[in-house]
């Protein structure tokens, strides 16, 4: 291409001109009208060419964006100031006393939504009590994971936290009010209006998924996003060490969190045993047989793992991970519990990227020593380091993936990758059957599958089509899992690229 404009150009019409005109001038005119013209079109087919060539040199480069790009926040800003209308809290002589339950992160948000109903109450909130007999059996207490203080003071211009009831308080009647579940504000309103004439104190067993996710006045959300990602901090020895193990990460460049959920009771309780022996498929069906609050029994594994039902197994997220085009030298630090099979099920993706580590790799054991028998203090430095990462990517979806998805999307969205369980079994098999290899076409299919998959701004989803009442509420995006359009705001620009 080059060489034929080099060609064309040097062969100057000038002499045809020259000799057949009488007008030389207008010749003249003409001829250096042509030549600029010529002179001009040469040029940008050079400068295509060389755009080419940079293309190509600047490649990798490109690639290395894709792969780590942080959707660029796109101009979308946190916003949870609250609004005009907003009052400033009163004093109540009211109390709800809370009882948190689940792991760290459905503590977290219920009691996020217990401020917001003690909010909505008129009800100063006692500190919750944590439950020890949830699964985690962790006799943490609320100042070991998060800054007490900090919570009390930041949320005084909100509602009234307090450590304990009032003396005079302690044995007076408690209502005990089991809340309904994704509750509205008028739920709320109209209970306040009952309970409060014959009682002082409300005691809630439950806080996990109290309160609706949508249809709530706009303060009440935002008082939820400043509750959660503001008020509610980890207490400082959490902080501290989730800090540094941050920064030693940090130390070898960009790092990905892996949130791989392949615990024992996690296939137990989801009855995915693809790719284990016999003895361990007989191990996880006897454990889901003697779990009583487990109510699915009999689960047909095939069809759980097609219909995109199962966690990715570690296998499967090395295949994942590599043929988007990560680097076999990234680090990836492991947000997870025990890893069933130990190592065996680790080897195929530590051979894919061998800087594969855990806690325990990159803290000493002198700093995880006060976190060790505490489940959910050792979970919130996975929490830390997750929200930290350049990219998050959780292997199956579950309350931590949730929020630290949300908690990311507020701070700017910051790349979170939700792997398309369903769709990537398909070409799974395919590799299994030998219809497929690992390679460029799977590069292709892979990335095009994810493309918008990787935390973009959005607003949250609404209940599935077709799902009437307790069912739509349920199957609605949690309003934690991406606080947009309440808690993150854009400029017009940003809003028009939605
Ligand atoms: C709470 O107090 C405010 C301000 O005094 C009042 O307007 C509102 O109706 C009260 N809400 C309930 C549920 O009692
Ligand atoms: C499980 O489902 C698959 C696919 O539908 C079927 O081929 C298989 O026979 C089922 N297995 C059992 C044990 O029912």
């Amino acid at each position: 291409m080059h060489m034929e404009i080099s060609r064309s150009s040097s062969s100057s019409p000038v002499f045809h001109f020259r000799v057949s005109s009488p007008s030389i001038s207008v010749y003249v005119l003409l001829l250096l009208g042509f030549s600029a013209v010529l002179f001009l079109f040469s040029q940008r087919q050079i400068s295509e060419v060389d755009d080419k060539v940079l293309f190509s040199e600047t490649r990798p480069a490109i690639l290395e964006e894709q792969l780590w790009d942080s959707s660029s926040a796109h101009g979308f800003h946190p916003c949870v100031k609250p609004t005009r209308k907003y009052e400033a809290t009163h004093t109540w002589d009211r109390y709800i006393t809370v009882k948190s339950n689940g792991g760290l992160n459905q503590m977290r948000t219920g009691i996020c939504d217990m401020v917001a109903v003690a909010r909505i109450m008129n009800a100063t909130l006692v500190i919750p009590q944590l439950d020890r007999r949830s699964f985690w059996q962790d006799s943490s207490t609320f100042a070991d994971i998060f800054d007490e203080p900090y919570f009390i003071q930041s949320l005084q211009g909100d509602v009234r936290v307090v450590r304990q009831l009032p003396k005079e308080l302690e044995s007076a009647p408690r209502a005990r009010k089991h809340f309904t579940s994704w509750a509205s504000a008028s739920y709320y309103e109209d209970l306040s209006q009952r309970i409060w004439k014959d009682y002082q104190v409300i005691h809630v067993p439950k806080s996990d998924s109290r309160l609706a996710n949508n249809d709530l006045p706009i303060d009440i959300q935002k008082l939820r996003c400043r509750a959660l990602y503001k008020a509610l901090q980890f207490s400082s020895p959490i902080e501290e060490l989730g800090k540094k193990l941050v920064e030693r990460l940090r130390s070898h460049g960009r790092y990905i969190a892996l949130h791989l959920r392949y615990e024992k009771d996690m296939l137990s309780f989801t009855g995915c045993t693809y790719g284990l022996n016999e003895v361990e498929t007989e191990e996880l069906r006897i454990m889901r047989e003697n779990t009583n609050h487990w109510k699915m029994k009999k689960i047909n594994s095939t069809e759980q793992r097609n219909e995109g039902f199962c966690p990715l197994t570690p296998k499967e997220v090395g295949i994942f991970l590599q043929s988007l085009g990560y680097p076999s030298s990234t680090w990836i630090y492991m947000a997870s519990g025990e890893i069933f099979g130990g190592q065996t099920y680790l080897e195929d993706l530590r051979f894919r990227f061998p800087n594969l580590v855990f806690k325990d790799t990159i803290a000493t054991s002198e700093e995880l020593n006060k976190f060790a028998s505490h489940a959910t203090q050792s979970a919130a430095l996975d929490y830390m380091i997750s929200v930290e990462s350049d990219v998050f990517v959780p292997s199956y979806s579950g309350n931590m993936a949730r929020a630290v998805e949300g908690q990311r999307r507020f701070l700017g969205h910051r790349t979170t990758i939700s792997p398309d369980r369903k769709g990537l079994v398909v070409l799974f098999d395919k590799i299994d059957n030998g219809e497929l290899q690992e390679g460029p076409k799977l590069t292709e299919l892979i990335t095009q599958m994810h493309k918008f998959r990787r935390g973009a701004p959005r607003k949250r989803y609404g209940s599935l089509p077709g799902m009437k009442g307790r069912n739509r509420l349920r199957t609605e995006e949690s309003f934690y899992e991406n606080p947009f359009p309440e808690c993150i705001c854009g400029n017009k620009n940003s809003v028009n690229n939605i």
